[in-house]
């Protein structure tokens, strides 16, 4: 590991064991599919905008993103258990209500680690949780979850749907989700509106955790409009391939003070052991 990822690490045991004394929030995950596997070009480029976001037919990569659901005693859930801990102890010394899971680069696995931190939340914890898929240009969240929004957080914050109509429950538990249905055309425009502010503060008042699924922070504003109204991040860093320079650019962008805990994604583990589950 480099500079960068040690001053990380030092910087989260100490406040770690300032808070509770518990072990640095990383969450070595099972590495990822081959680069592009089923989604080409990740790192190159989005798709153009459709009119609406794709409904539930990626049943196979789906699973793989909602680990916490299928396999609750899985070593990647025990880790995103341990990430939840340690947001609860730092939440003992001031409020943390509202969270953006971001990562420096496209395809480091946020949607990944935001649901499953929202999934633990609110099974372990029983927490009323919400989670907000705030990527209003390729979403990925719903498919995830099999949902087939009928209105989403571009709706809402046009006024163009009441929120009640484009929050959907997560059977079986005390997660909800707002979904992205339709793309718009000024997805920077809307995250960093009025409106937007005004929601996250409506959202924070009526559920215990608010969870935020984001673009990539590099190349786009949303992300870091988003941090503004946050009380806290986790950055997601792709352990082996984020370079070292795009994570430091990141965290430049975002306030530093902000940061939560670290995602490892893709740090070793025994892969036979602990890889999804389909
Ligand atoms: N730990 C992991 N093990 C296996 N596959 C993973 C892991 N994390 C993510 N993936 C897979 O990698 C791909 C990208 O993950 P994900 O969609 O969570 O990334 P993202 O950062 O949200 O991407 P984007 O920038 O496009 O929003 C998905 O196919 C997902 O299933
Ligand atoms: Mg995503």
């Amino acid at each position: 590991m480099g500079k960068v990822y040690d001053a990380l690490r030092r910087a989260e045991e100490e406040r770690g064991r300032q808070a509770t004394g518990a072990a640095a929030p990383t969450v070595p995950t099972a590495p990822p599919e081959a680069e592009g596997a089923g989604r080409p070009g990740r790192r190159k480029g989005r798709r153009g905008a459709a009119l609406t976001a794709p409904v539930p037919d990626e049943a196979l990569d789906a699973n793989r993103r909602r680990i916490a659901l299928l396999d609750p005693e899985s070593f990647v859930t025990e880790q995103f258990r341990t990430l939840r801990a340690r947001i609860e102890a730092l939440a003992a010394q001031r409020p943390i209500r509202t969270i953006l899971v971001t990562s420096a680069l496209a395809g480091e696995g946020k949607s990944t680690a935001a649901l499953n931190l929202a999934l633990v939340t609110a099974m372990e914890l029983d927490r009323k949780v919400l989670l907000v898929e705030c990527d209003l240009r390729r979403p990925e969240i719903h498919t995830s979850l099999g949902i087939a929004p009928r209105a989403g957080l571009a709706e809402v914050l046009l006024g163009e749907a009441p929120l009640e109509e484009a929050v959907h429950p997560v059977e079986g538990t005390r997660l909800h989700v707002l979904p992205v249905r339709k793309l718009p055309p000024n997805p920077s425009e809307l995250l960093s509106s009025e409106r937007m502010r005004k929601l996250a503060e409506e959202l924070a008042h009526s559920y215990d955790t608010v969870i935020f699924d984001t673009p990539a922070t590099l190349g786009l504003p949303d992300a870091k409009a988003l941090s503004e109204l946050m009380d806290g991040v986790v950055m997601v860093v792709r352990a082996d391939s984020t370079p070292r320079e795009d994570l430091e650019a990141a965290l430049d962008i975002l306030d530093r003070r902000r940061i939560l805990g670290l995602v490892f994604n893709g740090a070793e583990v025994d892969v036979e052991r602990y890889e999804y589950r389909d």
